[in-house]
Parts: C-alpha cells; sequence; structure tokens
C-alpha cells in the first residue's frame, strides 16, 4: 500500500497509483460495510478527533462512522461550544489537542490552508475533510470510487462539472484526482463561476450546459456556494437553474446511460431538479454517501499504518 505522507491534505501531488490504492481497499471496506461486518481491532487504542469549523453532515458523520467501525475513539469536538469562542487561536486549539495525544485529526476550516499549517504544529496524522476553496480530498475518493463501481474505469470517460466551480474545493479535487486518472474533465458554469486559470488545469470549460453535456458518461452537479460568494455572482435561482440547473432536457444531451453525482448538500430547484435527484436509475447520490464511509475508512486505515504505536 503506497502513500506518499503521514497525512492527507490534498489530491494534488498523488500519483496513479497512491489514487488506485486508496480505491482498492476502500473497495473492500465498501464489501465489508455491505456484509454487516466490521473490523474494530484496527484502530484498537488510537484517538481521532473531528475538529470542524464549518457546518457538515456528510463527512463528519462518515468519519465519525468510518472511526467507530475501525474501533477507534472517536471525539466530535463542538467548535461553537469551544474555547475557540473565547478568543482561543486554532494554533493553540492545535496544541491542546496534541497533548492529547490524539493519532487522527480530521479538520474543516473556511480558510485554504488551515489542514496544511496544522499538519506542522500536530503529531497526529492530519486529514482535510475541506478547506476553503482549496481541496476536499476525501469527496474526490468517494467520487471516484462511485464512478468506478458505475463506470468500470476512471481512464478515457468523459466527466462534466457543473456550476459553481470558483468556489468549489469538491470541483478542485475531483480535477487533480480525474485528470491524473485519465479521464477527460469538463468544466460548465457562467464565466463569473468558472475560476480565469481554468486552462491551466488540463480540462475542457462550457459556458452551455448543453454543448458542455454532450456526450459525457458522469455529470456531476454542484451547489452554488453563497457563503464564500463576495457579491451577486448570479442573478436570481430561477434565472440559474434555466440555463445551468439540471433537468431531463439538458440531460438528455448526455449519454444514455449516464450517471449523474451531488456531493450534497442539495439545493433543489436550483443546480439540481428533484425529478433528476430522485431517478432511481441516473442518480447515485445516495450511493456517494455510502461510498463516503468505506473511503474515510480506507484513508484513516492507511495513515495509521505509518504512525508510531505507542505515543
Ligand atoms: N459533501 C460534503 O462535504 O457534505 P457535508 O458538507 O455535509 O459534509
Amino acid at each position: 500500500m503506497s502513500h506518499p505522507s503521514k497525512h492527507l491534505l490534498a489530491i494534488e501531488g498523488l500519483e496513479p497509483p497512491h489514487i488506485g490504492d486508496l480505491l482498492d481497499l476502500a473497495e473492500s471496506y465498501a464489501l465489508l460495510n455491505r456484509s454487516g461486518k466490521t473490523q474494530r481491532d484496527l484502530l484498537k487504542g488510537r484517538t481521532l478527533i473531528n475538529l470542524f469549523f464549518e457546518d457538515s453532515t456528510r463527512t463528519r458523520t462518515s468519519f465519525e462512522l468510518a472511526g467507530k467501525r475501525l474501533g477507534a475513539d472517536v471525539i466530535n469536538m463542538s467548535v461553537s461550544t469551544s474555547s475557540v469562542n473565547k478568543g482561543e487561536t486554532l494554533l493553540d486549539t492545535a496544541s491542546t489537542l496534541n497533548a492529547m495525544h490524539c493519532d487522527l485529526l480530521v479538520i474543516r476550516h473556511a480558510q485554504s490552508g488551515a489542514p496544511a499549517l496544522l499538519s506542522q504544529k500536530v503529531d497526529a496524522a492530519v486529514i482535510n475533510a475541506g478547506d476553503g476553496t482549496h481541496e476536499h480530498p476525501t469527496q474526490a475518493l468517494l467520487d471516484a470510487l462511485t464512478i468506478r463501481r458505475h463506470k468500470g474505469r476512471l481512464e478515457g470517460l468523459v466527466v462534466a462539472i457543473c456550476g459553481d466551480i470558483t468556489h468549489s474545493r469538491v470541483a478542485r479535487s475531483n480535477v487533480h484526482l480525474l485528470t491524473t486518472m485519465g479521464s477527460r474533465v469538463r468544466l460548465i458554469g457562467p464565466p463569473t463561476l468558472i475560476p480565469a486559470d481554468a486552462d491551466r488545469l488540463g480540462v475542457e470549460v462550457f459556458h452551455d450546459m448543453k454543448k458542455g453535456l454532450a456526450g459525457a458518461d458522469v455529470v456531476m452537479m454542484l451547489r452554488l456556494q453563497k457563503e464564500r460568494m463576495a457579491g451577486g455572482l448570479v442573478p436570481s435561482a430561477r434565472e440559474f437553474f434555466r440555463f445551468y440547473g439540471l433537468d431531463a432536457e439538458k440531460l438528455a444531451h448526455a449519454k444514455p446511460d449516464s450517471i449523474v453525482m451531488h456531493p450534497g448538500p442539495m439545493n433543489r430547484g436550483v443546480e439540481i431538479d428533484s425529478a433528476i435527484a430522485d431517478d432511481p436509475v441516473r442518480s447515485v447520490i445516495g450511493e456517494q454517501v455510502e461510498m463516503g464511509v468505506a473511503c474515510r475508512m480506507a484513508v484513516l486505515d492507511v495513515l495509521a499504518r505509518r504512525l508510531p504505536r505507542n505515543r
């Protein structure tokens, strides 16, 4: 099992064998989870702390489940009731957790680079659960695993990532992972929501949804990240849906066996029509959540193997 670092801070920098190994291990955990079995001895005696400075439903819960299924002691630190509210800095919070001999630290933060900064200050293995507009590496892993389960491969697939690309750490991690693994990635959105440097990412850019979706194997929809927008970058939710919301008419331009993905949380009627989100044949949104637990088990497993036993 190859992994180049003590931490998982980003997909950028990982090579195909690193990603392939994580996905293969995650696939074995997906099968284990479906069998109802657990492997509670693997992280026995290890402590995992979830430190979320931003809201989360899927990522935090699945890291908790993943840690518990592997036998770790899992602490969910509630930032809203912590001493952060009394003015304690991120680094002082990190030192405090370090003194408690935490083994695995999962962090989500609004500032890009916060997990990387923390990783230099703590002994624990640090996992980025989403930092600002930078990366959300475990989301890209679970997306890739879901795609691979449906399409049997990543290489050569046409993957359309649609909506608010500029503010999306999910898009950034997916672009790195999918281009590294040989997929052809298209970014679709209004010019105001496509990063200026997109052409340097090895992707194709489209502003017309129907043209961008033509022949796509995978359609990945993204939420408008209003919390990260400085001003009104889209005229209105209704206008956005008209041009960029996924409905049956637009989806008809993708391949007939294309799958529809969304990392969640969804804004129904803004970036995706409910009928598509709930389509039992095309939508794999529920499976993405399921694969999230398996991928996070794989990441915890791989990083824990590199930790010293008695800290
Ligand atoms: N996809 C994702 O990161 O969801 P949460 O914000 O609910 O964790």
